[in-house]
């Protein structure tokens, strides 16, 4: 059952009663960019001092659920894309969730594997790998930044094709490279201006930094470091016990 008022004998800390009450308002009542009660009326009303109303708040601000509008208040934000850690294809991901993925191309071309690259991808040195850079959309929305560096030989004609509607992992499937196995690391990042602006961020918002390893087989197919928006995603995995 929802709590609906504040138990001061609780051990539960006030601002976190506060917050719960909160959570289920903004679940269950408010429409996103609803406006939330101000801190000074969500004291009054449950009992609070200013400070733990505001303290509620802010943490909720700090995960992503309200958001802040100076000299306007604050308001109920969009809920993330919750996203399982899996070896899906964005436009998989996106369709899962009744949203229409798209593309903008930001780049496609031919480069020398440097060393790094070919250490990520088992090639040699100056071989041949192709850099696709995209920022993927959702319903038209800006949601992550995506370059993937994939061996030339494995794919000839890739850099002829349009990818502004069409599933890169669909094309890599049509030369016979069915993607099996993939290993991701994320970690939190800041977005620069350039990255910001193509985000629909403000310069220094939190983001995801993701680099993907996936393989065919005992082929590395790809390597990509995407840039995701951290407002719009929180990431799933399930934990297997250790073995
Ligand atoms: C995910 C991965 C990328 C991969 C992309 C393919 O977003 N992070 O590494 O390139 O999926 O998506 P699609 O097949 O929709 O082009």
């Amino acid at each position: 059952q929802a709590l609906t008022t504040i138990d001061a004998r609780s051990p539960v800390p006030k601002y976190f009663q506060l917050r719960e009450i909160l959570l289920d308002l903004i679940e269950n009542e408010l429409t996103v960019d609803a406006p939330v009660p101000s801190e000074r009326e969500l004291a009054a009303r449950y009992g609070l001092s200013r400070m733990t109303a505001r303290q509620a708040v802010e943490h909720l601000v700090s995960e992503g659920r309200l958001y802040r509008v100076q000299g306007k208040g604050t308001f109920v934000a969009r809920p993330k894309i919750d996203m399982p850690l899996r070896l899906t294809s964005f436009t998989e991901d996106m369709r899962a969730r009744g949203l229409t993925p798209g593309s903008r191309d930001l780049g496609r071309h031919e480069i020398e594997a440097t060393a790094a690259l070919a250490r990520e991808l088992s090639v040699e040195i100056g071989s041949p790998v192709y850099v696709i850079e995209r920022l993927r959309t959702a319903d038209g929305v800006p949601m992550a930044l995506e370059r993937s560096h994939i061996p030339a030989h494995l794919a000839p004609d890739l850099l002829t094709e349009s990818l502004v509607e069409r599933s890169l992992y669909d094309l890599l499937a049509s030369y016979g490279l069915v993607l099996d196995r993939g290993e991701q690391v994320i970690e939190a990042g800041i977005a620069d201006t350039n990255d910001a602006g193509l985000l629909g961020l403000a310069p220094g918002s939190a983001v995801l930094l993701l680099q993907r390893h996936c393989w065919a087989g005992q082929v590395a197919v790809e390597y990509a470091v995407s840039t995701y928006r951290a407002d719009r995603y929180q990431l799933r995995a399930s934990l297997d016990i250790a073995s």
